[in-house]
């Protein structure tokens, strides 16, 4: 005896007792249902997450298949997982790099906390889930991301546009491609926020869902620049765990935020060391210190990165650690953070209530 055919309404209902457990909110309300079929008893749709480097892929897969099996009338499932990068909202009126869906700055009070280092394993990260990624090395007076993530040459210049540089897979730009080995860059204020203005749209970024800036230290020139000549997706402060290390971030935070750029959340790097002899632990600039700065400002804390010779040797190499050992808890914990990261632009893109918007493809920039 044949049932009661299952009808889309049906499975679109059941979908809507599925939540993505990052946004908060079901996957219906959210847009991310899309090609749903129904030929007899077999259901097929396909699930467009907000990023690939959403680490709850397989739960969200397996949820939509417990949901939609329990329907009467439903023999097979069928699910496709895609994922689509949501354009950062940004600042209001602001007009954004066509083709970029993301920028990300990635800031710090102080130098030496490691923004580099995160700068390039975050856009590694990213990349290995499968998004498009670039580098904007924003540092133009202590340039380090090319030496960072092994990108050595010299950028061709094509109708007056410039092709970036790629290393894995990341298009790489920095003022070093463009000034001898060892030449040090004095510049003012308005050249320093000329050059970003010209690798911002003067560079052929082609189609990128995430364009990581890597920015110099401190509340200076660059972030200001940077802050006021696009719409920012989002912020990623790295700090170190002791205290004056984080009374500089905190800084660094509130200047974003008298720019109206949202704030992702803060990262703890050289956060603890593991012993490679004993294994045991040893915090060596205290614990838990920029994750009690995130509660107590507000923000999202994103997590914690070990301090470890291999990263030190990672950026020296030119083999960053994710490349150099990808499966090691180093690596591991970038990607945990590039996936908070992704996560976070997600949240803030989409609002509490808002819907993916219709998709429309951005253009190219082409010459
Ligand atoms: N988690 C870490 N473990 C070990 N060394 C690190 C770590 N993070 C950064 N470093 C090293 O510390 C130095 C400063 O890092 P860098 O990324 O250049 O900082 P910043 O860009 O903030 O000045 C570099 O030599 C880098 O390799
Ligand atoms: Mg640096």
């Amino acid at each position: 005896m044949a049932g009661q055919a299952v009808t889309e309404a049906d499975v679109m209902r059941a979908l809507s007792t599925v939540r993505d457990p990052d946004l908060g909110r079901d996957l219906v309300s959210l847009g991310m249902i899309e090609n749903l079929s129904i030929e007899g008893d077999v259901v097929s749709f396909t699930v467009v997450l907000t990023t690939p480097a959403c680490p709850l892929r397989g739960r969200i897969e397996s949820d939509c298949r417990r949901a939609v099996s329990a329907l009467p009338g439903v023999r097979a499932v069928n699910i496709k997982m895609d994922a689509r990068v949501v354009q950062g909202r940004g600042q209001q009126g602001k007009q954004g790099i066509p083709g970029v869906r993301n920028v990300i700055a990635v800031a710090s009070g102080k130098g030496g906390v490691g923004k580099t280092t995160v700068s390039v394993n975050l856009a590694l990260a990213l990349a290995d889930s499968g998004a498009r990624v670039g580098v904007l090395d924003a540092d133009i007076t202590g340039p380090n991301v090319p030496l960072m993530i092994g990108a050595r040459g010299e950028p061709r210049a094509q109708n007056n546009k410039i092709e970036p540089l790629v290393a894995y897979g990341v298009k790489v730009i920095s003022i070093a491609f463009f000034i001898p080995e060892g030449t040090p860059v004095i510049w003012r204020g308005p050249m320093v926020g000329g050059a970003i203005q010209q690798f911002l749209h003067d560079v052929l970024w082609g189609e990128l869902d995430y364009l990581v800036v890597d920015l110099p230290p401190g509340t200076g020139d660059a972030s200001i620049s940077l802050a006021q000549l696009i719409p920012l997706s989002g912020v990623v402060i790295v700090s170190t765990p002791q205290d004056v290390a984080l009374m500089d971030a905190q800084k660094s935070l509130a200047m974003f935020q008298k720019l109206a750029a949202p704030i992702l959340g803060i990262v703890e790097n050289m956060s603890y060391f593991i012993c490679p002899h004993c294994q045991e632990r040893v915090d060596i600039f205290g614990h838990g210190g920029a994750e009690r700065a995130a509660e107590r400002l507000g923000v999202p804390f994103l997590g914690r990165i070990p301090l470890n010779p291999a990263i030190r040797a990672g950026g020296d190499e030119g083999v960053p650690i994710l490349r150099r050992d990808p499966t090691s808890p180093e690596a591991t914990a970038f990607r945990e953070v590039a996936e908070r990261v992704a996560a976070r632009i997600s949240v803030v893109a989409l609002g509490p209530t808002g819907k993916r918007p219709t998709w429309v493809p951005l253009p190219v920039v082409r010459s």
